[in-house]
């Protein structure tokens, strides 16, 4: 369908718009009338769109500007919205309070894109383009990962990108917070896992050659206190994003094994923080202490965060510690299972049902899910037909294959583009085009595909600026395709995505530019990134 105006380029693409004539102003005497039930969005409303229009946007009874829950629009879910903007007035109204905040950032997207950047002194007017909207997303989890243990990043960041996660309607931010590499959350029953989990001395620099990996010579360290998640949790709420965090286990455990080197397979061993990336072979033991350990973590970890899912990994478990260690291949016996690999899938299921007891939804990395029970939800990352295979076993899924998803391989073959993980390439257009529930599949199948998610992982993005640079306009390409589901259309999403950009640069966010040419300096040059 071809956008039939430059000033209704959303990303992502509303369910229907329709333009209507004329302009609504926006200025210093428009005021928001708020509805029992839209506090939440007004708030919203005076935060995002007061800062950027630098307008007051008093309360008031007559308000031209009004937000209503609305029960006739409950076919909608509960992040459909419908908007109305006519010169007289600007109508947003959705049946719960969620919808209202989707509806903010659509406001906020048909402001001319120079507000998204605070305002223009000197200018008190702004006017949007008058439409009909209405708006529903299809699919409920519209998500990305940052992973914030191997490289940590600074708090304030994880504000900024879920600000640019609810920019696009994308709800959920699962943050990877431990790993072989660090351990970011303190635990207050374990202070020694950000105590030593934190810090490694150096680490590997590039990817593993020939002749084994090189090291940099600098320590890095870093965690978030309690109350900065707890903080970022309530900002991320504000904008109808949740926050999921992620605890791994019983692989890519390292971190937490040289705090407590008794969780291992071998207590008298002393490890380190590993340096390394990739897969470590050392993992958690099998005896109860192991199980105390993971339930109090995860007790403390409910406490801060209150997401309906809570992740505990899965992924990338070698069994070879298990299978050498006559208590474990006990463990396995006694267990009645057939040997020690499957010590893996009894972990993981002891663990989510102590997830489960508590009213939450265990979340596991998986290849196809057959080692988990069914009430885990499973993140099918490796090949785009695990995604089927789990949902045919009957898991909720959440499918996100890696060469779809994965934002920290490059943007294109070029070989100027910035660090990125070694691999085949993610191009913006891949990620367009991936359908999580295909239409071809039965339909009791798709209704179990909750939706996707981006990753970032960081063993080679270090920093923010190098992060957001993987992450855009990539990000907006996966929120237009989860928000719009089967209706995805590249040509028309590149028309608008075109648009969109000047609402990147307002808000400094340094983008891959759409027409970079092969060559270092198209890449480099906008993205202010390492070469
Ligand atoms: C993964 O990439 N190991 C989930």
């Amino acid at each position: 369908m071809p956008v039939p105006r430059l000033d209704l380029s959303l990303v992502p693409r509303p369910s229907r718009v329709s333009p209507r004539p004329g302009r609504f102003v926006l200025g210093r005497d428009t005021t928001v009338r708020t509805l029992p039930g839209a506090e939440p969005a007004a708030a919203l409303l005076r935060t995002l769109i007061g800062r950027d229009t630098r307008l007051p946007l008093h309360a008031s009874a007559d308000g031209r500007i009004v937000l209503a829950l609305d029960p006739e629009l409950e076919g909608l879910g509960d992040e459909g919205y419908g908007l109305t903007v006519s010169p007289q007035a600007l109508l947003l109204r959705a049946a719960g309070p969620t919808g209202l905040l989707r509806g903010v950032q659509t406001i906020r997207q048909l402001l001319p894109p120079e507000a998204l950047s605070g305002g223009v002194p000197g200018t008190d007017t702004w006017e949007l383009p008058c439409a009909e909207i209405s708006d529903v997303p299809a699919y409920p989890w519209r998500g990305a990962m940052l992973d914030v243990a191997r490289h940590f990043q600074p708090v304030e960041y994880l504000h900024r990108y879920v600000d640019l996660m609810a920019l696009h309607k994308l709800n959920t931010l699962h943050l990877h917070l431990t790993d072989d590499q660090g351990w970011r959350m303190p635990v207050d029953a374990y202070p020694r896992l950000t105590g030593v989990g934190a810090r490694r001395a150096r680490s590997q620099d590039g990817p593993t050659g020939p002749d084994g990996a090189r090291f940099d010579a600098v320590p890095h360290s870093g965690s978030y206190t309690k109350e900065e998640l707890r903080a970022l949790v309530r900002h991320a709420a504000s904008l109808g994003v949740e926050v999921v965090p992620e605890i791994e286990m019983p692989g890519h455990a390292r971190a937490a094994l040289a705090a407590y080197p008794e969780l291992g397979n071998d207590p008298s061993r002393e490890l380190d923080v590993w340096t390394h990336w990739g897969v470590c072979d050392t993992v958690f033991g099998v005896h109860e202490e192991v199980f105390d350990f993971c339930r109090t973590v995860l007790d403390e970890v409910m406490d801060v965060f209150p997401s309906r899912h809570i992740h505990i990994g899965g992924d990338e478990c070698p069994t070879t510690e298990w299978e050498r260690s006559p208590a474990a291949r006990a463990r396995a016996a006694a267990e009645g299972l057939p040997d020690a690999r499957a010590l893996h899938g009894w972990f993981l299921g002891r663990v989510g049902a102590h997830l489960v007891e508590r009213g939450r939804v265990p979340l596991g990395w998986a290849v196809t899910g057959s080692e988990l029970p069914l009430d885990f939800t499973v993140m099918t990352w490796h090949e785009p037909t695990h995604a089927r295979t789990a949902v045919e076993r009957g898991h909720r899924v959440v499918a996100a294959h890696h060469r779809a998803t994965y934002l920290d391989y490059a943007q294109s073959g070029d070989p100027g583009e910035p660090v990125a993980q070694p691999g085949a390439p993610v191009p913006l257009r891949t990620v367009h085009d991936h359908e999580p529930a295909p239409a071809a599949w039965p339909e009791e199948q798709r209704a179990l595909v909750l939706g996707t998610q981006a990753h970032v992982w960081t063993e080679y993005a270090r920093t923010p600026d190098e992060i957001e640079y993987l992450s855009y306009p990539r990000l907006c390409a996966l929120a237009d395709r989860s928000w719009s589901g089967g209706r995805g259309d590249w040509p028309g999403f590149v028309e608008r995505l075109r648009h969109h950009t000047a609402r990147l640069d307002a808000l400094g966010v340094p983008y891959r530019p759409l027409d970079a040419r092969p060559s270092p300096a198209a890449s480099a040059g906008t993205a202010r990134i390492r070469p």
